[in-house]
């Protein structure tokens, strides 16, 4: 049985359901995933959580401008939109939660009741900015006048919408209180907040001094969300809510036994516009509650479009279907993960993914394993051959993969998947350089070469085994189309290799079935 140390478990945020996912919610789960079956493919017992946020003001806005309730409308966001997202995408979560299921509504009550019963909480009066769009109380450096329609008015900074002034008696988190407390926590665990840049904000934010947080809004203004559970005027602050879903959903306050065996996250990934929510709200909670904080927050960049971040509001947004229905799901996981720096910005464009799917998918790993595994149907009907003596050309392919698979491996462990792909594509070239030199369908031609064609051919078919294994958490459908070619039969499933027995060479045994493939990344027909 794994035991706990082995667990790895990862968040994403879970998303606001005022609209349809685009491609940069996308990525935050494609990372998430990336990271999450590379785990379990180390042997670790992985779980991936992503869910909806469906309580607050935006929400219930959006409902009512569309004629539904807020409910209806999130059932049918969630239905036709973001359930559908994980599967455009491939995304293989153990879990996914809603702010309006019972198992978290009850819970974030129970939370709520042990702070207000330990003194964290008490009422106060609210009076100042509140952003909609962000479902965020506003300081004066957050804010800015208005342009063009909303000229003369006080706009959000992120959403350039009018902020709202509220004036309201609320309850209040003694947030101030744990300033010192973070700050000590972030020096004493570096790696708390990553990557750096999003570190050092994060503390010179915090060494700014932090106000006490209303968590709560009067029933009088709008009441979409949970009651507080002494006072049912008041509804809980939709971000308070929210981030408990990384507790709720593991069993926090009813399933205890569960809830011990998975927490806490080994990693929470969110873009760096929630960052401050993850990595100084959310930790003096669970500071408060007493319980054990997460091991990382990571603060990804944003997809830009035109230099600025893609978003629902400001209708940038690119559907992700409208990539995978050209691409596939493959191609717009590899592509999102191997163009962009993880932790930094990056910009889409067509021309980008069409040449990366063309010259890395198509030519680089699709046309090296359609023509290793034709060879080996053509040359020694559809078996794997029995290799021979090896020569420094085959032993440098068995270091190459043996280095491949320890530089992604450490780059996975620093969270730079970028690297990792990088890294593994060092395989992918330098086995179509050496097909390039060995010419194999030149040994072909010769019977008395036949013993140096089978090493070649051997060779080639255990690099690509090396490759389908450590492509498999990025690239999950070609990489099993792979394997079922050249080693499910004798080897088993591909998601139970273990990356770190991957470069052992010689697993593929000779005599064994490799069947026909279809090409991996068919060649797409420019409009
Ligand atoms: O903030 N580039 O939800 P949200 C990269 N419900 N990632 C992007 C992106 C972009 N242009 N746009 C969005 C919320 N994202 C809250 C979270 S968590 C307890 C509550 C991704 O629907 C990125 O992960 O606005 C970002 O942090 C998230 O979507 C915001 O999603
Ligand atoms: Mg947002």
């Amino acid at each position: 049985m794994p035991n706990k140390k082995n667990r790895f478990y990862a968040t994403t945020p879970i998303f606001y359901v005022n609209d349809a996912p685009h491609i940069g919610h996308a990525y935050t789960e494609v990372a998430a995933d990336v990271l999450t079956r590379w785990h379990h493919q180390r042997g670790e017992e992985s779980f991936l959580l992503t869910g909806t946020d469906e309580h607050g003001e935006k929400i219930l806005r959006t409902a009512a401008a569309n004629n539904s309730t807020p409910q209806a409308w999130a059932d049918q966001l969630v239905k036709s939109a973001w359930l559908p997202l994980l599967e455009t995408i491939n995304i293989n979560n153990q879990d996914f939660i809603r702010t309006t299921e019972p198992r978290h509504e009850r819970n974030v009550q129970k939370f709520l009741q042990a702070l207000y019963d330990k003194g964290f909480i008490y009422q106060g009066s609210y009076e100042g900015n509140y952003c909609v769009g962000c479902e965020e109380y506003k300081t004066d450096a957050d804010v800015m006048p208005g342009e063009g329609e909303y000229a003369g008015q006080v706009v959000c900074a992120i959403h350039s919408k009018p902020i709202e002034k509220l004036s309201e008696t609320n309850y209040f988190f003694k947030l101030s209180e744990f300033a010192k407390p973070l700050l000590d926590y972030y020096e004493a665990h570096p790696n708390f907040v990553q990557p750096e840049s999003a570190r050092n904000e994060v503390v010179a934010f915090v060494r700014r001094g932090l106000d006490d947080l209303s968590i709560s809004r009067s029933k009088e203004k709008f009441d979409w969300g949970i009651d507080i559970p002494w006072d049912d005027s008041h509804i809980t602050y939709v971000w308070f809510d929210a981030l408990l879903n990384y507790i709720t959903a593991i069993g926090y306050g009813e399933d205890e036994a569960k809830f011990k065996s998975i927490w806490p996250p080994k990693v929470q990934i969110v873009g760096k516009d929630i960052l401050r929510f993850h990595a100084v709200i959310w930790p003096a909670m669970l500071m408060a509650a007493g319980l054990e904080l997460p091991k990382q927050v990571f603060g990804h960049g944003w997809l830009l479009v035109g230099g600025e971040k893609m978003s629902k509001s400001k209708l940038t947004g690119i559907a992700p279907s409208q990539i995978t229905d050209t691409f596939g799901s493959d191609a717009f996981r590899f592509y999102f993960m191997r163009a962009i720096a993880f932790g930094q910005d990056g910009s889409f464009s067509w021309e980008d993914l069409s040449a990366r799917y063309e010259s890395d998918l198509a030519n680089g790993f699709g046309n090296l394993a359609s023509r290793v595994i034709a060879m080996v149907n053509r040359y020694f009907e559809g078996s794997v051959p029995k290799h021979g003596h090896y020569t420094d050309a085959d032993k440098k392919i068995q270091q190459v993969a043996a280095k491949a698979v320890a530089d992604a491996d450490a780059a996975i462990e620093k969270l730079a998947i970028h690297e990792a792909i990088a890294a593994i594509w060092v395989l992918v070239d330098e086995l179509n350089g050496y097909i390039t030199v060995q010419e194999p369908w030149a040994l072909a031609k010769d019977e008395a070469k036949r013993d140096r064609l089978a090493t070649v051919l051997y060779t080639c078919l255990e690099g690509l085994r090396v490759l389908a294994i450590l492509l498999a958490p990025v690239m999950p459908k070609a990489t099993n189309a792979l394997w079922n070619a050249i080693a499910e039969i004798n080897l088993g499933e591909l998601e139970d290799q273990p990356i770190s027995k991957a470069a052992v060479w010689g697993q593929l045994s000779h005599g064994a079935a490799v069947r026909e493939i279809e090409a991996l990344f068919p060649r797409i027909e420019q409009e």
